[in-house]
């Protein structure tokens, strides 16, 4: 039986209280893996910076590293200045271990609520392939005369050959395994952006040259923003740069469920299997307004670790638990017409259970 370490780091706001359900879930189907799960929690988040004025302490961070994959429910606190934790922590894992794509499906679920008129199950069930460690993420820039009326700011958008080719073709594949429209669309601004998306434009027309059986488009983020809302059932699989990812896919969760919902992998795929690390997290953020209070939805959670038992090579358990969400779903769980939960956080998770 093989062994997987995973780090847990539950984090701020209501990262504890939605990973405690999806731990819930996943010692449920303990018994059924092919594997074995071997937990270890780590203590970071705002407490442990404000304690120590350390976010990420290099003895911890080497830890991660060398697990197999790592399970994150939110960092960010009011009580931090904006950036500090974002960045030293899930920037830092994302970065260092060069987890290069963001996978966030945008699936909205029978029973979930959409706030698009007119618009089910049949029309949203997208999937966005995001670039996570270069454009303006990657940092580089920096203020002259900071705090003057001279200040100037910089913070360069950073696109390069390795960076959008292993992205791009990452996507084909993706889409092309996903078999569902086979359309993949690229969201870009090469209308504006012209030195930097006509290399996302040149390399998407050269890679495709691999997947004749991959239909393509290319759209500005613009109007891609306006087509999640007017006409989502075109969209199969996405691509796009880090920055109009982060934007596109908090609009994406919204219409297909509500961020309470969205899940995210953080992948390496070049990587060979094993000893590989990969970071699951939901979408959301801590939510510090809701925190501690049982209000918060655990199904992004969850299908986080869904998504990591798929990339244990766990199929059929994750194939389980989707179920068991599904069914969830359609105990009409919601306050009407809105993703606001009528049941609590623990509540929602034992729901899962009872299914599995
Ligand atoms: C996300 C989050 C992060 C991001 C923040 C917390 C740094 O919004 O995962 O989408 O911007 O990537
Ligand atoms: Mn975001």
């Amino acid at each position: 039986m093989k062994n997987f370490k995973v780090a847990v780091i539950a984090g701020d706001g209501i990262g504890p209280e939605v990973i405690r359900e999806g731990r819930k879930v996943l010692s449920k189907v303990a018994p059924q893996l092919q594997s074995k799960l071997q937990f270890s929690e780590y203590d970071l988040g705002a407490a442990q910076y404000l304690k120590t004025k350390e976010a990420m302490p290099e003895s911890v961070f080497k830890e991660l590293a060398g697990s197999d994959a790592i399970y994150l429910g939110a960092v960010g606190d009011p009580k931090v200045p904006p950036g500090i934790l974002e960045r030293e922590i899930l920037l830092k894992i994302r970065f260092e271990l060069d987890l290069y794509i963001n996978l966030r499906p945008c699936i909205l679920y029978e029973g979930a609520f959409t706030p698009l008129k007119n618009k089910g199950p049949q029309d949203i069930h997208f999937v966005v392939v995001r670039e996570n460690t270069e454009s303006v993420y990657a940092g580089l820039g920096g203020v002259f005369r900071k705090g003057t009326s001279e200040e100037v700011a910089i913070q360069e958008d950073i696109n390069t050959r390795k960076g959008v080719e292993r992205c791009v073709r990452f996507a084909y594949d993706y889409c092309q395994k996903r078999n569902h429209k086979k359309v993949l669309t690229l969201v870009d601004k090469a209308n504006v952006l012209t030195h930097a998306h006509q290399l996302w434009r040149r390399v998407f027309a050269e890679v495709g040259r691999d997947y004749p059986d991959v239909r393509t488009n290319a759209t500005y983020v613009d109007a891609a923003g306006m087509d999640f809302v007017r006409k989502p059932e075109i969209f199969d699989t996405l691509v796009t740069n880090n920055i109009f990812g982060d934007i596109l896919t908090d609009l994406g969760a919204i219409i297909s469920g509500g961020l309470g919902l969205a899940s995210s992998a953080n992948l390496n795929p070049s990587r060979k299997e094993g000893g590989a690390s990969a970071l699951f997290e939901p979408v959301h953020g801590s939510a510090p307004d809701i925190a501690g209070k049982g209000l918060a939805n655990p199904l992004a959670a969850i299908l986080a670790a869904k998504m990591m038992l798929e990339f244990f090579g766990e199929k059929s358990a994750a194939g389980r638990i989707e179920k068991a969400v599904r069914a969830t779903l359609l105990e009409n769980i919601f306050q009407p017409e809105s993703s606001d939960l009528k049941i609590s956080t623990s509540a929602v998770g034992d729901r899962v259970c009872h299914f599995l």
